[in-house]
């Protein structure tokens, strides 16, 4: 393989990563300098956990309302309103407990993935 796209592939984190987070910053479902604010606010906190995750930032999921939208694979869950404090909880309840907050679950559709009718374990097992 191309060492570059080798190396992007692993910048990525793709080697050993159990999740990809997408998060749309607006312009629509939000105010594109709220979605910049959260976005900001996962990578820090992705990178001080050290939670093996991707990570994309989205210019539209094609919702367009109700945003910030956070969407977590394998899962398929789906999160609205996404603000750092409810990006906390979900990280600490979902991303490292396993188990998505429910009050907050928009949406779920795990792509016919195995992980649609259980949640992926937490890291580290
Ligand atoms: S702009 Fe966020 S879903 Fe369309």
């Amino acid at each position: 393989m191309d060492p570059a796209i080798q190396a992007g592939l692993e910048k990525a984190g793709l080697p050993g990563a159990r999740r990809h987070l997408f998060v749309c910053i607006g312009p629509d479902c939000c105010a594109t300098d709220a979605g910049e604010a959260v976005w900001v606010h996962i990578k820090q906190r992705l990178r001080e956990t050290g939670l093996p995750a991707m990570r994309t930032k989205a210019a539209c999921l094609r919702v367009c309302r109700g945003g910030p939208w956070l969407v977590v694979y394998p899962e398929g869950v789906w999160y609205g309103q996404v603000d750092a404090a409810r990006f906390d909880r979900i990280l600490h309840e979902h991303l490292l407990g396993g188990v998505p907050v429910a009050e907050w679950v928009a949406a779920r559709n795990s792509l016919g993935g195995d992980a649609g009718g259980r949640e992926a374990p937490p890291p580290g097992r």
